[in-house]
């Protein structure tokens, strides 16, 4: 039995529940920064509504490191991420748990690890040059705006393998229309309240997220029927891959799987990678001399770099981990729900118990990064970090499954466009870190210019 001096939670706020929640939508930046002022790197909140269960945020090193090496089976992820169930499907990764979490894991990685990766270089550099050449030359431009081209070309292309063509155009306007809407808060509160998600028609909010679903979903179900009657054995890209792998009970991925995984992968994988590219082309043009040392880097490489050498950039790679360190794109993993109880530096947790390693706190503490809010990338010349002390992609059995591609899209993207344009940032208001839907992006998108 425990006793109840080893079921006290972490410290935290007295603050009623639903004035906490409202704070952590309105700012999270400044909500983190100031629960950690207060109470440390392990501290408890109630951030989920009226009457929220206690919610125990993560930045501590050594409690992170218990949550990502605890068996899966250790936690659910519950009820905290099904208001996203309309949007992705039932069989998504994101709403598995346990063994079919697992099952699906193991037929998505492959294609996104190792030598796969390196086929799919010449395409993400091809598709930058194409948008690159035509950004605007005598205006500002929102750098946000013009990376979300080029990943989610990225995505079609090299996920969906479609080429350009009608579905392929139509499939890139209804999922920019979707994500722009989904991120709207007036829309995007129907998940979370399902008794708005009604279907009065294609003139009410759910009936037309509902008729826009639809469509995206009749045409990736026609490109899986026209794969299918094709020989996709040689084919590289990620459906085809996915088409032909096997579980260990020999049993391939069905058309429904692919949907809800494919669905995930254009949510999760497009502007996640273009908000960290904005912020980085943000970081490189602010700082002094960060931009002509990566200039000079890429140099060294010659006119037509293969995309593996620029990959193997050291300060290249410095810059993109930097950036991924001061403002991650998501703050937080995915949050654990408890289902055994568990013991981490001296709290005893029990079922029922929401834990959520904090990326952002763990970025952030000075014992780990000094002066956190700088942007150094030679910290990451200096020093390696363990996976508990900096985890963009989160960790352990949820870890993202495309931190590695995204890191490679970013290198690829970044070393394309400063070795082509000379850039600088156009006027504007203070850069600050803002939500959009789930994710912290720059206000304003970055104004840039390119000069002739
Ligand atoms: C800079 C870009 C990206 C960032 C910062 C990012 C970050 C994250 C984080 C923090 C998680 C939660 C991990 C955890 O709970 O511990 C996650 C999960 C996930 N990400 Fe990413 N991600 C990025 C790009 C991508 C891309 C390109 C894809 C795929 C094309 C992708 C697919 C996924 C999937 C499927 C999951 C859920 C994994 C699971 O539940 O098993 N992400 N991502």
């Amino acid at each position: 039995m425990t006793n109840k001096q080893s079921v006290k939670l972490p410290d935290g706020s007295s603050t009623p529940s639903l004035f906490q929640t409202i704070q952590l939508i309105a700012n999270p930046i400044n909500f983190f920064d100031a629960c950690a002022h207060r109470y440390g790197d392990i501290f408890t909140a109630r951030v989920l509504g009226i009457n929220s269960p206690p919610v125990v945020f993560l930045g501590n090193p050594e409690a992170v490191k218990a949550v990502f090496t605890a068996s899966p089976g250790q936690f659910e992820l519950g009820k905290v991420t099904h208001v996203f169930k309309p949007l992705t499907g039932e069989k998504s990764l994101m709403m598995l748990d346990g063994n079919r979490h697992q099952r699906q894991r193991k037929l998505l990685m492959p294609p996104f690890h190792g030598e796969r990766m390196q086929v799919y270089g010449e395409l993400i550099s091809e598709i930058t040059e194409q948008v690159i050449a035509q950004l605007p030359r005598n205006s500002s431009f929102s750098m946000r705006e013009w990376m979300c081209e080029i990943t989610l070309q990225v995505i079609l292309r090299v996920v969906f393998g479609i080429e350009p063509g009608a579905r392929y155009q139509q499939l890139k306007t209804l999922i920019a229309e979707m994500l722009e809407a989904i991120t709207n808060p007036l829309y995007s509160t129907l998940f979370f309240f399902p008794p708005l998600q009604k279907d009065l028609g294609a003139g009410s909010p759910w009936g037309h997220f509902l008729q826009r679903q639809k469509q995206i979903d009749e045409l990736i179900y026609a490109e899986i029927a026209d794969r299918r009657r094709q020989d996709y054995s040689s084919r590289t890209d990620i459906l085809s891959l996915l088409m032909s792998a096997q579980d260990e009970d020999g049993q391939p991925m069905t058309d429904g799987e692919l949907r809800d995984q494919l669905i995930t992968l254009l949510l999760l994988g497009h502007e996640t990678t273009a908000s960290s590219l904005a912020w980085a082309f943000y970081w490189i043009y602010s700082s002094t001399g960060v931009a002509s040392k990566l200039q000079a880097e890429l140099h060294t490489l010659g006119k037509k770099p293969h995309s593996e050498a620029i990959a193997q950039l050291p300060y290249l790679n410095a810059v993109c981990q930097e950036t991924l360190r001061v403002y991650p794109i998501a703050l937080i993993s995915q949050p654990r729900v408890v289902k055994q109880p568990l013991e981490i530096k001296s709290y005893n947790f029990e079922p029922g118990t929401i834990l959520v390693p904090c990326i952002y706190i763990a970025h952030h503490r000075r014992e780990t990064f000094p002066n956190p809010r700088q942007f150094q990338p030679e910290r990451f010349l200096e020093r390696k970090y363990s996976p508990y002390e900096y985890f963009p992609f989160g960790g352990g059995s949820r870890a993202c499954i495309g931190g590695a591609f995204s890191l490679f899209e970013m290198k690829l993207v970044l070393g394309t466009v400063i070795s082509r344009l000379q850039l600088s940032l156009a006027e504007q208001p203070q850069v600050q870190p803002v939500r959009r839907g789930i994710t912290i992006v720059p206000s304003g998108g970055v104004q840039m210019t390119v000069q002739h």
